[in-house]
């Protein structure tokens, strides 16, 4: 029989994409980022995740959409359960079942809402009760990103000095503003270097001072443009980001060059339509795929146009979402 002492508990986190990005680490196991960074939840796209911690057990167990997860995968998961068990003072393993509703390697960060959805689904089990903030900083622990999956809407996760004021918190609600990411998946399998690695690659660039001189004021003024609703500072502010962290990727040592030939033709494209009149942009993570930004009543042209490029093997729609919740 299980221990009255422990329920078992579900949580729900959704995926986010970045509009300022996070590439690089001053503390790489505490995942104390080089700078702050802003993002959106996307809805519709979810992991949830249910963890029951079990003193019968003599190790940890990860089930990842119905499989038996080990290795480095279960390895990370441990690292944090570890990190968990020594906040709350108890030394009991725990069984974690966990589903996404989107594929891996579609170019949606599975992480940040795996990481989400555990800090608040296993900080419960184990008997915590941290606030938005606490489980933030539990979330980033795990994956950097996952901190901004935890608040609402349109998120900014502040670099902080340190482990304590490290953490995400929500600048304006999901129902803010009708932004879409349409995310063209033009190639699915797996990255060759995730991002855990390519964070610890990012001081060997020469360019990596030079997109952290002015990333404070990218923040400010994507901050801005998302509360006033200004599509065109946006579009502007989230294209120089994501090309300044890519320009980074590519004079690291070895240099990591996620993009593919489709990705610059979507690339190209979306800036001519934007020229033309049809507000959209675009931003790229750790992989080929493109997500392409517009507001509501665009879309439908927008993805029209998208699923004529070569090489767009499916395109993914995400209103902005909200923040991690139990079940
Ligand atoms: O949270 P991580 O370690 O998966 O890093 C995320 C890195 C990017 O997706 C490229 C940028 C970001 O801010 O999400």
């Amino acid at each position: 029989m299980k221990s009255p002492e422990f329920q078992p508990i579900s949580a729900v986190a959704h995926p986010n994409i970045a509009f300022i990005k996070y590439w690089g680490n001053r503390d790489q196991e505490l995942r104390l980022p080089c700078n702050s960074s802003l993002s959106m939840n996307l809805s519709g796209l979810e992991t949830r995740t249910t963890v029951q911690f079990d003193p019968a057990l003599e190790q940890d167990q990860l089930i990842l959409c119905g499989e038996v997860v080990s290795g480095p995968a279960l390895d990370r998961v441990k690292h944090f359960l570890d990190h968990v068990r020594s906040l709350a003072n108890k030394n009991v393993y725990a069984h974690i079942e966990s589903q996404n509703n989107f594929p891996v390697g579609a170019g949606i960060a599975s992480s940040a809402s795996a990481f989400a959805a555990l800090a608040m689904a296993a900080s419960h089990a184990i008997g915590l009760s941290l606030d938005e903030k606490d489980l933030s900083r539990l979330a980033r622990r795990g994956s950097g990103s996952a901190s901004r999956s935890i608040p609402t809407g349109f998120v900014e996760w502040q670099a902080g000095t340190s482990d304590a004021d490290s953490f995400a918190f929500s600048i304006a609600p999901a129902d803010h503003w009708d932004l879409v990411d349409l995310v063209c998946v033009i190639d699915s399998t797996h990255k060759s270097v995730g991002s855990t690695g390519g964070h610890a690659l990012a001081d060997s660039s020469p360019l990596q001072p030079i997109r952290l001189a002015n990333v404070q004021e990218r923040v400010e003024n994507c901050r801005k443009a998302i509360l006033a609703k200004d599509f065109e500072s946006f579009a502007q502010v989230v294209e120089e980001d994501s090309n300044l962290m890519h320009a980074v990727m590519r004079t690291s040592s070895p240099p990591l060059t996620y993009w593919l030939p489709e990705t610059e033709v979507i690339l190209w494209n979306v800036l001519t339509w934007r020229k033309e009149g049809i507000p959209a942009c675009c931003t790229v993570d750790a992989g080929p795929n493109v997500h392409v930004l517009a507001q509501g009543k665009y879309v439908s042209e927008v993805e029209k146009r998208l699923a004529q490029l070569p090489g767009v093997q499916k395109i993914f729609k995400a209103n902005p979402g909200p923040g991690a919740s139990l079940i």
